[in-house]
């Protein structure tokens, strides 16, 4: 597929050194929303990624080009090219091999992710809309909140569009499973990166299930009410930082950081390495949900296989069934915007 061809690694040089990078493919990767909060500490660390070779930068914000020429002078091999409002987005769609979303408005204090779905379903709406005609093979990873309504959304105009693939559309929902390792690797006196956690369910408040009882290392806590107090400490994340912002927004920086992760296991999967593993909000026949989040092994065309839940302790299982009809119902409401 023309969509999907990576781009060929050219040599470049820098001063008089010679160097050539490795003869790995490279991708373009397109971010929609890329001069926000999330956008612009995300389009920093994918100007460092190597598997990268064209950034393109969009958004409606009247500077985006100038995020794009500051970006631009970081002395790293990929190309940068800003894009900006409506008119400029086919071109910055076109040929992608990887659109990110983090376009829409973030939380204030006392708002919980549902009440940003007016604003945030019309806009990963209209983005997925311009997807379908313009780069039908792209993987889209969605930050947008709700995520739990967003990619039911991205999944619906795909369908009507007739290009609707349930392996290339994801919900990303790193920054759970990035705040658990940190929280458990402080419990447990670790470095947070040699944590393994998966958290599945989606992601907002209940939705969110840390499966501890599967974490490696296990982490130090046996009381119950301790494993309940990290469990709702994991699931109220988001909130904590939105109240310390105190109006200013949500997670940005970790979200930057996380959404660059996730992006790099999608590319990773896309360059044909194998086991590449990551948790995620995909269409799923895994729970009687039609999207879940759990481990997703990446590969060429997205999900290569879905690796579902695993065993889950009597809490875990609870856990479950409270996060499930609020789940569906955030599934529905994706849907019905659409239709
Ligand atoms: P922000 O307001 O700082 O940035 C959003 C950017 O999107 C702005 O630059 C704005 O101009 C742009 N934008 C708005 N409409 C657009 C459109 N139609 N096309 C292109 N760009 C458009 O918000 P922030 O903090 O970056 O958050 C973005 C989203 O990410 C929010 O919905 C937030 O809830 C969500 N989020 C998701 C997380 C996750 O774990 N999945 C974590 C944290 C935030």
């Amino acid at each position: 597929s023309r969509a999907l061809r990576p781009i060929a690694t050219v040599a470049f040089q820098n001063g008089a050194k010679n160097f050539s990078t490795s003869p790995e493919m490279q991708f373009k990767v397109m971010v929609a929303g890329a001069a926000g909060g999330i956008g612009q500490p995300l389009s920093l660390l994918l100007k460092m990624d190597p598997l990268v070779s064209t950034l393109a930068l969009y958004d409606l914000a009247p500077f985006t080009p100038g995020v794009a020429a500051d970006l631009s002078h970081m002395d790293t091999p990929s190309k940068v090219l800003g894009y900006r409002g409506p008119d400029e987005l086919p071109s910055a769609i076109a040929d992608a091999h990887v659109v990110v979303i983090p376009a829409g408005v973030p939380r204030k204090p006392g708002m919980t992710r549902d009440d940003l779905f007016n604003v945030n379903a019309s806009i990963v709406r209209d983005l997925t809309q311009c997807i379908a005609v313009h780069a039908p093979k792209a993987m889209i990873c969605i930050i947008t909140n709700p995520v739990n309504s967003m990619v039911p959304i991205a999944s619906e105009v795909m369908k009507k569009n007739g290009v609707y693939d349930p392996n290339r559309i994801f919900g990303v929902t790193t920054l759970d499973i990035v705040r658990s390792r940190t929280f458990i690797g402080q419990i447990n006196g670790v470095d947070p990166k040699t944590v393994k956690i998966p958290v599945i369910g989606g992601h907002s408040g209940v939705t969110i299930i840390p499966v501890l009882s599967q974490c490696k290392p296990a982490p130090q806590i046996q009381e119950q009410a301790k494993i309940d107090a990290l469990t709702k400490r994991i699931q109220e994340a988001g909130t904590e930082v939105v109240k310390a912002k105190a109006g200013a927004g949500s997670a940005t920086l970790s979200m930057g950081w996380s959404g660059a992760m996730f992006t790099h296991s999608v590319l990773r999967g896309l360059k044909g390495e194998e086991n590449v593993v990551e948790c995620a909000y995909v269409k799923s026949d895994v729970t009687e949900a039609k999207y879940f989040a759990n481990p997703i092994c990446f590969g060429k065309n997205g999900i290569a296989k879905n690796l579902g839940y695993g065993q889950l302790n009597a809490y875990e299982q609870k856990l479950l069934q409270i996060a499930m009809p609020e789940l569906k119902k955030n599934i529905e409401k994706g849907e019905k915007f659409v239709k």
